[in-house]
């Protein structure tokens, strides 16, 4: 049986590890080996690279894809796309996420894989619907969570409801690498007696159960699993290529990989750890395996920054309290995903909660959004009593937050004039506008110096 490797090296190992900072020129040489190891694809976009290219490394994103696409011409490329919220975290009107959609496809995006926090597959829909248009694999992401209604049979009805929606493939996205072996196992199975389609499993190797969860998945009859280049594995980042690719093929599996060509791939990145790790980017501890997450059942990631934020106010003691309350906050939330932007709204939650010794006496303005549906429908039910103190006669929305939004391509394009050069100009534009202001700002005058460059010389 085949089981296809995609590597993250260049997105999702390149974010959990050193934060995004990986530019072009420190991975342009090994594109041509990476297109020969016979990966099913190579992660290489989306998440946080378009807005980290933008804001720290002075690189326009669109031109790094279509460098990398020049390079990889064999092996599909992926990225990963937050449905209508694109790259980000406020919900964009439906033209933008569908011009954002065709360029990126335009621009070298073999296979975009949607993802909505909640679960909320309205948010998710045009995206597909363009993907499709554009010509593009569509793989629909149900986003990973344990909870009380959070069942085999509910992510079998998603998986079916992802089908129906016209993806090319399903992937269970476990953001927070939460996901235990057993949980994979039964959870592929359930979605390969369901639907139809390829089934991928996406996790993170925090806990360190990670490869097992793999290992069981694929013996469930998992499709695909992510990983990345040893150097650039382990800890917050995915599992091993080299590693699983070994274990599955002793047991009868084929990757398709060339391990020689892989070796290569490896021996290049191994210096790039060693000089973020000099730099002070690569912390060793990211590294390590922390399974505090399976005791609390919160994501690792989110255990820290509360370990942050409660250090800040000098009260790192009332740690274990704000735990306990998270399971509590967390059911009158209707049991969302702990991923982003639920874990920190909930965790704020909870911090607040215990530091004021009363509950729900202040929230959030991201709670309180949260309750008036403008995120989606939440997974269950909410706790009526907090809707109402919040809303009051108020109703919440039932239809999706981005019907009520204005089309906002033609606008953008003329508040920019001519300082965006094209449409991909636009849409970073839109994505991330003060930091792209500065990007084309910064763009404008290091070309007037080349020029003024060229001038003297002659
Ligand atoms: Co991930």
């Amino acid at each position: 049986m085949k089981v296809n490797i995609t590597e993250t090296v260049l997105r999702d190992g390149n974010q959990s590890l050193i934060a995004t900072r990986l530019p072009f020129e420190d991975f342009a040489a090994i594109l041509e080996k990476i297109d020969e190891a016979g990966y099913y694809s190579v992660e290489c976009w989306g998440g946080a690279t378009f807005d980290t290219c933008l804001r720290y490394l002075n690189e326009d994103p669109w031109e790094r894809l279509r460098k990398i696409k020049s390079k990889i011409q064999k092996t599909k490329l992926q990225m990963l796309l937050r449905g209508q919220n694109l790259l980000g975290y406020k919900h964009y009107p439906d033209d933008v996420v569908r011009k954002f959609v065709e360029h990126s496809i335009l621009n070298g995006i073999d296979i975009i894989r949607i993802f909505d926090a909640l679960n909320d597959f309205r948010n998710i829909a045009v995206a597909v619907d363009q993907t499709k248009k554009s010509g593009g694999h569509a793989q629909g992401a149900i986003s990973y969570t344990i909870s009380p209604i959070h069942n085999l049979e509910k992510y079998a009805q998603m998986g079916k409801q992802l089908v129906e929606m016209g993806v090319d493939s399903v992937c269970i996205k476990d953001m927070s690498g939460i996901m235990g072996p057993q949980e994979a196992y039964d959870l592929i199975k359930v979605l390969k007696e369901t639907i139809k389609k390829p089934v991928f499993l996406h996790t993170h190797s925090t806990t360190g159960l990670a490869p097992i969860v793999y290992y069981k998945a694929v013996e469930a009859g998992c499709d695909g699993i992510d990983c990345a280049i040893s150097s650039f594995s382990g800890g917050t980042s995915q599992p091993a290529t080299e590693s699983l690719h070994y274990a599955l093929t002793q047991s009868g599996f084929e990757t398709g990989l060339d391990v020689a060509i892989v070796k290569e791939i490896n021996d290049y990145f191994k210096p790039l750890k060693e000089k973020f790790i000099q730099s002070g980017l690569l912390e060793p501890y990211v590294l390590g395996t922390d399974a505090d997450a399976l005791v609390y059942q919160v994501p690792g990631g989110m255990i820290s920054n509360l370990i942050a934020q409660l250090k800040q106010q000098n009260n790192l003691d009332k740690l274990p309290l704000v735990l306990q309350e998270i399971p509590g906050v967390r059911k009158d939330m209707g049991y969302p995903p702990l991923v982003t932007p639920m874990s920190q709204i909930v965790g704020v939650q909870a911090v607040t909660n215990v530091l004021m010794g009363e509950r729900y006496k202040s929230l959030s303005n991201e709670l309180k959004a949260y309750l008036k549906g403008e995120y989606g429908q939440p997974p269950g039910e909410l706790n009526q009593d907090i809707v109402r103190m919040v809303l009051g006669d108020e109703e919440p929305l039932t239809h999706r937050f981005a019907d009520d939004l204005e089309p906002g391509f033609e606008k953008a394009k003329k508040e920019l004039g001519s300082m965006a050069k094209n449409d991909e100009d636009v849409l970073s534009y839109i994505a991330f506008p003060q930091i792209a202001e500065n990007f084309f700002r910064h763009r404008e005058e290091s070309a007037a110096l080349k020029v003024n460059y060229a001038i003297k010389k002659v």
